[in-house]
């Protein structure tokens, strides 16, 4: 047993509502704190002195200099599984030619297709392995990486084992999900439904077989599939056992709905979402997903975070790291730099990295720090965790524990 502190302050995120605007004088904080684990699970948080004298046989792990301590941050959307860049996609959007346009003519999500099949599993592995030690040196414990840039079975099952194997090699702990109706590719011959019906039967079989996700993504948009093509296909994949997940009002509002409708986990993006999709995500189970760093990259405006707490919504937070839309992938400066454009408070913030990003991929184990709960933990070099959101993302852990 490990006893690590003492700590200027631990925020838990303990005991906030999992729906809803958050108060900041809500966020649980501990001053002098430790935290008692064992095993990579946490057996006691409290008063670093009181634990001390509790436990005298603990091994001290001690920290001597002023410190934060909070759960390590959950990124629950990206695409980091990928070959080649889209800094070519960049540079035309930045002088001016749209998203949809570059999708149209060819570069777009077809052009990191492309380049991911040209790539070995080997390959895709090793350079996951790279993104995946960043994001954990920026205290990231938990990813989920999408599949979504091989469109055929193959391809598809190559990103799937890439992601395993990396994940056999970190201890960041990473979450799979298929998204081979990311668009339909340009070279299946038929329809959308044809393709998405192609995928329930000679794809998502092999997926459960070899136990390579447990989760399902579908872009529904204008240049990737309408919402009456993927109610069918979603409903498989629940028979089928999957969790659904949406990419949702990018650009053009009824992802949501359909996200709503069928009981998905999440809805992600929201940047189209009006007031109807808000009282509709508000009303329900399904955790709303703003990803800073896709309107970032696209230059367009962001998800109405701040409406969607009001309206009663659980709101996460996320990078959706990616070659096109979001190459930047620095989770705690996007979500820093929502917050201010949105007026979130604090607590909002963390939670939305933290809690409520756990509640997107139903983990129920970590983003709060508490007995019982994974020691996936970070520590700030200050002694007031507001520094953490006030230095917008550069101030950086000096130490994580994944
Ligand atoms: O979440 N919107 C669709 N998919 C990704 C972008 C993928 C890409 O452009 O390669 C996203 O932004
Ligand atoms: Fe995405």
């Amino acid at each position: 047993m490990k006893l690590t502190g003492p700590f200027s302050q631990i925020i838990t995120m303990q005991g906030l509502p999992p729906k809803g605007a958050l108060a900041d004088d809500l966020l649980h904080c501990i001053p002098n704190g430790g935290v008692l684990w064992e095993n990579g699970v946490i057996v006691s948080v409290g008063d670093f002195n009181e634990l001390r004298r509790s436990y005298p046989q603990a091994e001290a792990d001690e920290i001597n200099r002023a410190a934060v301590l909070l759960p390590g941050f959950i990124d629950c959307h990206t695409h980091i599984c990928f070959g080649g860049t889209r800094n070519n996609d960049y540079a035309l959007r930045v002088a001016g030619s749209s998203y949809l346009d570059i999708a149209r003519s060819g570069g777009g999500i077809w052009s990191s297709v492309m380049q991911t099949r040209a790539a070995s599993r080997e390959e895709l592995t090793e350079a996951l392995l790279h993104r995946i030690a960043r994001h954990a040196s920026e205290g990231v414990t938990t990813i989920e990486i999408k599949s979504g840039y091989g469109l055929n079975p193959d391809q598809e099952l190559k990103m799937l084992r890439a992601i395993q194997a990396a994940g056999a090699r970190t201890p960041v702990t990473l979450v799979p999900t298929c998204l081979a109706a990311h668009t339909k590719p340009r070279d299946f011959e038929g329809s959308n439904s044809a393709y998405l019906h192609y995928l329930q039967e000679a794809l998502l079989p092999a997926v459960k077989l070899e136990g390579l996700a447990r989760r399902v993504d579908i872009f529904i948009e204008e240049t990737a599939f309408s919402a009456a093509e993927a109610i069918p296909y979603l409903q498989a994949c629940q028979k089928m056992g999957f969790d659904i997940t949406i990419h949702a009002d990018q650009f053009t509002a009824s992802g949501s709905e359909v996200a709503v409708q069928t009981g998905a986990v999440s809805a992600d993006h929201l940047e189209a979402s009006g007031d109807r999709e808000i009282q509709l995500l508000a009303a329900s189970s399904t955790v709303a997903v703003a990803l800073p760093g896709a309107s970032m990259g696209l230059g367009m405006q962001y998800a109405p975070a701040r409406r969607l707490l009001d309206a009663g919504a659980c709101l996460a937070i996320s990078t959706d790291w990616n070659p096109g839309s979001a190459p930047m992938g620095d989770l705690l400066l996007q979500a820093a730099v929502l917050g201010a454009a949105e007026k979130l408070t604090t607590t909002e913030t963390l939670a939305a990295i933290t809690v409520r990003a756990a509640a997107a991929l139903r983990l129920e184990d970590r983003g709060v720090l508490a007995a019982g709960m994974r020691a996936q933990m970070q520590a700030y070099p200050t002694a007031d965790y507001r520094d953490i959101l006030y230095y917008q993302g550069k101030m950086k852990p000096y130490r994580v524990w994944a």
